[in-house]
């Protein structure tokens, strides 16, 4: 079992991986609306991201023999003003979930708990990729600026991007 200071955290990580995954299956149903269907496509995948991301939390909970609370999800933001906007709230956003991040794994740290301490450096891994992404996607759309024709081909690249669910079975893959 994790201790029950750590499920609370764990618990609360669980929460704000759906709160992602809300906000971005907003921003995909956003941008499908607008006509960007590659844009609402990459949002849409990774909306289902960041579900797994929540599945792989909640089954190291149950594995561990803990609790898992699901809690309400704080209300996101339904428009943007540009596809640049989106991902600058992005950016923005996964870095907070990066701190939360540190918080639970220096918390694990502090508790000896090596099990979860280990389950978690999948995230601190992920996240670097996550603010990775992010912040190429603002240099690309800093690049195109106002230019339409360069929007309409990002959208049709984006549009390739599909979902490969990931292993969420156990906590320490
Ligand atoms: Fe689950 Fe985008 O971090």
């Amino acid at each position: 079992m994790v201790s029950k200071e750590l499920e609370t955290a764990i618990n609360r990580q669980i929460n704000a991986e759906l709160w992602s995954a809300y906000l971005y299956l907003s921003m995909s149903v956003h941008f499908a609306h607008k006509g960007l269907p590659g844009f609402a496509n990459w949002f849409k995948v990774q909306f289902k991201e960041e579900q797994d991301h929540a599945h792989k939390l909640m089954n190291y909970l149950i594995a561990k023999g803990n609790k898992v609370e699901l809690q309400p999800i704080a209300k996101v933001d339904t428009a943007w003003d540009s596809v640049l906007k989106a991902f600058e709230v992005t950016l923005e956003h996964e870095r907070v979930v990066t701190s939360l991040i540190n918080d639970l794994a220096s918390m694990s740290r502090k508790e000896n708990d090596f099990a979860t301490e280990n389950m978690l450096q999948w995230f601190v891994n992920e996240q670097v990729e996550e603010e990775e992404t992010a912040q190429s996607m603002i240099d690309g759309l800093r690049l195109i600026g106002d230019n339409g024709f360069g929007i309409y081909t990002m959208d049709k690249e984006l549009g390739k991007r599909t979902y490969t669910p990931l292993a969420t079975t156990s906590g320490a893959e």
